[in-house]
């Protein structure tokens, strides 16, 4: 036989053996994963896998940045404990953009990584179509940060979420505007997003509970998200003469609301929701970020339980204030425990395990209801004094 025929067969034979090897290895490896996690690398376990999404690009990366720096944080913890009964536990990073499709598109790709839970997404109009593919392929997911109510109203079994909703969100607000401010006419303005015009919404119908005292909603308009001139829709709000303003909606675009009205001489302050408490808000409006108002939940610095995570997350990131990157904190830790808890990497266990889960976190005490939210969500109302977000005002219980 001709030696270049010889070396060609010799080559060809042991990438044959080396695809059928790997075939075999990757065989052993899914088999490990379902069996408990051992490789066929000698007797390293393999890592579990869990993901984390949000707008890590664009004009919200501030925002994701801080749900990945949250559930990293976590992750370190448990791998710097030895993991899952010895698995290391890897976090995938996924961008939406904040935009549904790209959310879709993020979730197909986790799944595909074999993600066994995931953190995320950030906003509610990536969530809510998200979490039908984690629905699909069986696995949990706990949001950190998005309020829709439709999310936790569609029935299914492995959806959660460690914050609250907007129907509670615009109650507090309904009543802070009617009881605090005793306003009798107030604007309304959102971003046309689901979390936006939603929170909006709640908000309006809220208000109507105070219709009998004489307040009024005087307009009801959707604004274009990623746009940066609204001078014009602000200008026909002063000729209203409202006595606040509201916006549902998120920073880049609240903050350009918030100087803009200053600018056309639209003195009425304004008030917005969850999406508008992050320093961009105060960077993008300067001055005329001062008084005013949005609804959150209490300030992370005045409780016990979360001083042991804000003192970890400072040292490892730095002092800016990242509203939500307890919340992935918490969503993070919640999740490993129900993996550990349930003794599993199957979906259904986990989602068993999370529905029974009594965890007290850096943000506080989580247990979910029935259609997976949390049993109490404890909105307050803040005000933006001196360049800083601070505690305002709190329903009474
Ligand atoms: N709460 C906001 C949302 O649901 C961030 O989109």
């Amino acid at each position: 036989m001709d030696q270049t025929v010889l070396f060609l067969r010799t080559k060809q034979r042991s990438f044959y053996f080396g695809i059928v090897g790997l075939f075999l290895l990757s065989m052993t490896n899914i088999a490990c994963e379902k069996e408990g996690g051992k490789t066929a690398e000698g007797n390293k376990p393999s890592a579990i896998h869990i993901g984390v999404a949000g707008p890590m690009t664009g004009d919200q990366s501030k925002l994701g940045g801080d749900v990945e720096r949250g559930a990293q944080l976590a992750v370190d913890e448990w791998n710097a404990k030895g993991g899952i009964t010895g698995r290391a536990i890897r976090l995938e990073v996924g961008d939406d953009q904040h935009d549904p499709k790209q959310a879709v598109s993020v979730a197909n790709k986790l799944v595909n990584l074999g993600i066994v839970g995931m953190v995320g997404h950030f906003n509610s109009s990536a969530s809510i179509p998200a979490s039908s593919v984690y629905h699909d392929a069986g696995i949990p997911m706990i949001t950190p940060a998005s309020t829709n109510p439709k999310l936790t109203e569609q029935g299914y079994a492995n959806v959660f979420r460690v914050v609250g909703r907007d129907d509670q969100q615009g109650k507090v607000a309904a009543d802070f505007v009617a009881k605090h401010l005793k306003a009798k006419r107030v604007s309304i303005l959102h971003d046309k997003t689901t979390y936006g015009q939603g929170l909006a919404v709640e908000f309006r119908k809220s208000l109507a509970n105070y219709a009998g005292d004489g307040l009024e909603v005087v307009s009801f308009d959707g604004v274009i998200q990623g746009e940066r001139d609204f001078r014009g829709i602000l200008t026909t709000l002063k000729g209203l003469q409202p006595d606040l303003f509201f916006f549902g909606g998120v920073f880049p675009e609240g903050g350009q609301l918030a100087k803009q009205a200053r600018e056309v001489g639209l003195t009425a302050p304004m008030m917005s929701g969850d999406g508008v408490i992050d320093p961009k808000f105060i960077e993008i409006a300067g001055s005329a970020a001062e008084g005013t108002y949005l609804t959150f939940t209490p300030d992370p610095d005045k409780m016990p339980q979360a001083a042991g995570f804000l003192k970890k997350y400072r040292e490892k990131y730095g002092n800016e204030l990242a509203p939500y990157a307890i919340y992935s904190y918490d969503a993070t830790n919640i999740l490993l425990t129900a993996i550990s808890d349930s003794g599993s990497t199957e979906g259904t266990k986990i989602s068993a395990a999370l529905r029974k889960m009594k965890y007290d976190g850096a943000s506080g005490h989580v247990e979910f209801d029935a259609k997976g939210d949390v049993t109490k969500a404890p909105y307050i109302v803040w005000i933006t004094k001196n360049g800083k977000f601070e505690e305002y005002w709190k329903p009474e219980d």
